[in-house]
C-alpha cells in the first residue's frame, strides 16, 4: 500500500488521565529529572488542561483519577495500566517513589468493574507495553522486566516482543516508540540494542525512523487517533514525516511534565474495551 495516499481514519478512544496538582520534581529516576531545577505546577496544570481538551475536542472519552499528594508522578497515567479487551493489567514500579501508584491505579479499574490483575513482576504499564494490531511491544533494560513482559501476555492474552532498551534517556519504550494505526509504528532506532534494532526492521519494514534531535525533545511520545497525532510541538521533524504518511500532527507544550521525563503520551493511558 502506498501510505502517502492512504485515507486516515480516526478512531474515537477511551482515556484515563489524572491532573497534575501536586506534580514536582523532588527526587531523581530518570536522566531528565533534576529537582533543582524550577518547576511551575500552575503552568503544569494548565498545560495538561489543554491536553485533556485537545483529546477531548478531537472526540475522545477522557476519564480523570484523583491525584494523590505525595506521588508527583501519577500525572503520568501511561504508567497506571495496560488495558487490553477490557482486561486490566496492573503495574508494578520498579522504583519505591512510585510503588503507591500501582494500587491507586487499580483500584481506580476495579471500581469500575474492570478484571483487574496486581502483577508480581516489574511492569510500568504503556510506559513500556505498545499495542499494535499484531503484538504487544515491550520495552526491557531500565524498568520492565522481561518477566514482567511474560505475566502480560499470558494475562492479556497477546503476543508481548520483548525489546532492550540501551540509552538511559529513553527509559520507557514509550519515549522510543510511537504506534500511530495498527501495525505502523515510529522509533528512533538508537535507543534500541541491535538486536531489538533489527527484529523492529524486519517486523516493521516501512516504519518512521526518527532522529535523535526529535527523538531529545520526546517526539515519540506520542498519542495517535489513526489521523490526528499529538506529539510535543518542537518535534517539527517528525511532524513533516507524519504529514508526509498523511497523518495529521498537532503540537503541544508540556514544558513543565517534560522536567519529570515526560509528555503528551506519558500523560494518557488508554482504555481498550472489550
Ligand atoms: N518521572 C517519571 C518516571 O521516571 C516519568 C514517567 C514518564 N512516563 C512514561 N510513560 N514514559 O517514572
Amino acid at each position: 500500500m502506498n501510505r502517502s495516499t492512504q485515507v486516515r481514519v480516526p478512531r474515537p478512544r477511551h482515556y484515563l488521565m489524572c491532573r497534575p496538582t501536586y506534580f514536582e520534581v523532588s527526587y531523581t529516576i530518570n536522566p531528565w529529572m533534576d529537582p533543582t531545577k524550577p518547576v511551575d505546577t500552575r503552568l503544569a496544570v494548565l498545560q495538561w488542561e489543554r491536553l485533556r481538551s485537545l483529546h477531548q475536542q478531537l472526540g475522545h472519552r477522557v476519564e480523570l483519577i484523583d491525584p494523590l499528594p505525595g506521588l508527583p508522578d501519577m500525572v503520568y497515567a501511561a504508567n497506571g495500566a495496560t488495558v487490553v479487551d477490557g482486561r486490566v493489567l496492573g503495574v508494578r514500579f520498579r522504583n519505591a517513589e512510585r510503588a503507591a501508584e500501582g494500587p491507586a491505579y487499580l483500584e481506580w479499574f476495579r471500581a469500575r468493574g474492570y478484571l483487574g490483575h496486581d502483577p508480581v513482576h516489574v511492569n510500568e504499564g504503556e510506559g513500556d507495553f505498545l499495542l499494535t494490531d499484531t503484538c504487544l511491544l515491550a520495552g526491557q533494560g531500565f524498568r520492565s522486566t522481561p518477566e514482567g513482559h511474560a505475566e502480560a501476555q499470558e494475562f492479556l492474552g497477546r503476543p508481548v516482543v520483548g525489546l532492550e532498551l540501551v540509552d538511559p534517556r529513553f527509559y520507557h519504550l514509550d519515549t522510543a516508540l510511537t504506534v500511530l494505526d495498527g501495525d505502523e509504528i515510529m522509533y528512533y532506532p538508537e535507543a534500541f540494542s541491535p538486536a531489538a534494532r533489527a527484529l523492529l526492521a524486519e517486523l516493521f519494514p516501512d516504519a518512521i525512523r526518527v532522529s535523535e534531535a526529535d527523538a531529545q525533545v520526546f517526539g515519540l511520545n506520542a498519542v495517535s487517533d489513526g489521523l490526528h497525532v499529538v506529539l510535543p510541538e518542537a518535534a517539527t521533524g517528525v511532524m513533516e514525516k507524519l504529514r508526509r504518511r498523511g497523518f495529521q500532527p498537532i503540537g503541544v507544550d508540556l514544558s513543565e511534565l517534560l522536567k519529570g521525563g515526560g509528555s503528551a503520551k506519558c500523560c494518557t493511558l488508554e482504555i481498550r474495551g472489550r
